[in-house]
């Protein structure tokens, strides 16, 4: 398994550590797209075999950590988060970034405190795995900020104990196949930049139940395809190769998004994918003036938020 997203001290591109100033840890949480997700088949735990590839985007939500001694995690928004997102998003025993914090003063830390401000800009319910980004951040920030020596190991085998997608965000990488639950990690080296488009449309889609109305492909698909554009640099094949076996299923609960997607790719003359479970869908470009452009394309003809998915 890789190893936990290096420290590196000042401004960073992706996710990461940003900086740290008087105790102070400024940590960028970072969103992730699946570009490919096949269901191989329903697990015994109820949880179902994936085989799905990962990007890490540059469209993040930011932590502070201030350590105390209070012996209590105390976790609240930014003064700028949004309203719209601070209904979305409990704070209490729910948010991974709380819970995440927790594994760690069981560790041994029970007497360490911290004030977390969560300053969140990725929508919950989307498919872009903000509130696990939230945990993998938690679990590299509290680390840090309370001298833990856990290894980069247990802090995985917490990450695949609190969800899914918090190893691929945890990991650093900027692509991985992504199988198991999700939490197994094999990264992809590939170089150059990707840019994509995404909306959303207002209601989320709950995971759980998109997997519940999914039934696995009678003929599966593989990760290798994408996996291979990505590696041989052939990213202007990418968009031939994209699927996510859980969009039919999503589409039927959420006919918003069914509309969304459908408005998206007539606006842009691109096919639109979905990320994830939901309710997130995006479309290809070439590069960061052609994303630009679709991006104002969207919000015109659309009249949603678009945002420019860098990876
Ligand atoms: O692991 P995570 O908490 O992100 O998963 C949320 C829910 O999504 C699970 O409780 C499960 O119902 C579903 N899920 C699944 N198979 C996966 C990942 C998630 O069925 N590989």
């Amino acid at each position: 398994m890789s190893e936990c997203y290096a420290a590196t001290e000042g401004p960073v591109g992706g996710c990461g550590w940003r900086s740290v100033s008087g105790g102070r840890l400024v940590l960028q949480s970072a969103s992730k797209l699946n570009i490919f997700l096949e269901v191989l088949g329903r697990r015994e735990d109820g949880y179902h075999e994936l085989d799905t590839v990962m990007v890490r985007t540059r469209f993040c939500d930011t932590l502070t950590l201030i350590p105390d001694f209070s012996g209590a995690v105390r976790l609240r928004f930014s003064d700028s988060t949004p309203a719209s997102l601070r209904n979305a998003v409990p704070l209490d025993g729910r948010n991974l970034i709380l819970r995440a914090a927790e594994q760690l003063r069981g560790l041994g830390a029970s007497g360490c405190g911290a004030e977390i401000i969560l300053h969140k800009c990725i929508p919950p319910e989307s498919g872009l795995g903000g509130g696990s980004g939230n945990a993998a951040a938690a679990l590299l920030g509290c680390r840090q900020i309370w001298n833990l020596s856990v290894s980069d190991a247990q802090l995985h085998e917490m990450a695949a104990g609190l969800g899914s997608d918090i190893n691929f965000l945890l990991s650093g990488a900027r692509a991985a196949i992504c199988r198991g639950r999700g939490e197994q990690i094999q990264p992809l080296q590939f170089s150059g930049s990707l840019f994509f488009v995404a909306v959303r449309p207002g209601r989320g889609n709950s995971t759980p139940e998109v997997f519940r109305r999914t039934s696995a492909g009678t003929e599966l698909r593989t990760s290798a395809h994408v996996a291979r554009c990505l590696t041989d640099g052939r990213t202007d094949l990418l968009e031939s190769c994209i699927f996510n076996r859980l969009t039919d299923a999503a589409a039927r609960m959420n006919a918003e998004m069914a509309d969304l997607q459908h408005r998206f790719q007539h606006a842009t003359g691109r096919p639109a994918f979905m990320s994830g479970s939901g309710s997130t869908v995006f479309v290809v470009c070439r590069s960061a003036r052609e994303a630009r452009e679709v991006q104002r394309t969207a919000e015109r003809k659309l009249r949603v938020v678009a945002w420019l998915l860098e990876v």
